[in-house]
């Protein structure tokens, strides 16, 4: 036999073994396919009892949580609960809840009894003069003193008045004045109480020592020493408030009652004007 007819042999053998493994190979995975079980494999599966594990319920995880808590306690001596037995207050002195309740009280008593004093210290009488009641003023020798050295105006804050003297001369003519009626006590003892507030619109007149007259810085109503009307636009003289001299000499204000001033017109003094006017362009006004 030839060489050339030993290889054609052996070729097609190769070739003819190579088809057969092809073929095989394609069978099987034609029958089982990637990843497929085999036919026994799945009866043993099926028949075999597989516990397949459920997923605990939220109340099945607490039930285990409290057993698992109650197991976890150790049973008292004797496996019986102790009882608690509260101690002793003498041998405590007092809980916190007496505490507390002791604190709270005094607490509040401190706070009321403050508040109480504070009340009646504002409501206590003062034995201090003040406005609204009768003021002493002090001896009326000192108070004339004061008002011929001040140049004829003495001013009495706690009274909120003006004293100044009334003239002698003209009690007649103010006696013919019923606004005056309840002013001559204090006029016979020679002196008069002007409330410091302009009968206009209520600002404070002051003194003028120039013309010795009150000028009202407000609107420019004018009253002469008396508190009588001069000009401006004030509806009455300046108001007033009765005044007694004590026998020891006490010149009392009764500042709790004010008494109208006299009507426009009223002059029982005669007094003009003795200087230059404090405020400028004043005096104009009827
Ligand atoms: S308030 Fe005094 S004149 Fe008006």
């Amino acid at each position: 036999m030839s060489s050339s007819a030993v290889i054609a042999i052996a070729v097609a053998a190769i070739t003819v073994l190579a088809a057969i493994v092809m073929l095989t190979a394609a069978r099987r995975s034609d029958v089982r396919g990637a990843g497929a079980l085999s036919r026994e494999t799945i009866r043993r599966d099926r028949d075999a009892e597989i516990d397949i594990p459920v997923a605990p319920t939220g109340r099945a995880v607490e039930r285990a949580a409290v057993a698992a808590r109650s197991s976890a306690l150790v049973a008292g001596a004797g496996g019986s609960p102790m009882i608690w037995i509260p101690p002793d207050d003498e041998d405590v002195g007092f809980n916190r809840r007496q505490f507390l309740n002791r604190a709270s009280v005094t607490l509040m008593s401190t706070s009321l009894a403050t508040f109480g004093l504070a009340c009646i210290a504002f409501l206590w009488p003062t034995s201090a003069p003040v406005f609204g009641g009768k003021v002493n003023l002090g001896k009326l020798d000192e108070i004339l003193g004061t008002i011929r050295s001040s140049g004829g105006f003495f001013y009495a804050s706690n009274a909120r008045s003006y004293v100044t003297v009334y003239p002698s001369e003209a009690l007649p003519k103010a006696k013919g004045v019923k606004e005056y009626a309840q002013l001559i006590g204090g006029m016979e003892s020679g002196v008069i109480a002007m409330y410091q507030k302009c009968p206009h619109l209520g600002c404070r007149v002051p003194q003028c020592n120039s013309s010795q007259w009150f000028e009202c810085p407000c609107h420019g109503s004018q009253y002469n020493r008396v508190g009588e009307k001069k000009g401006g636009p004030a509806p009455r003289g300046m108001d007033h408030f009765a005044v007694t001299v004590s026998p020891s000499g006490d010149v009392v204000v009764d500042t709790s009652t004010v008494f109208a001033g006299a009507p426009i017109g009223t002059n029982t003094t005669g007094q003009e004007a003795e200087g230059p006017h404090c405020l400028s362009g004043t005096g104009g006004h009827g």
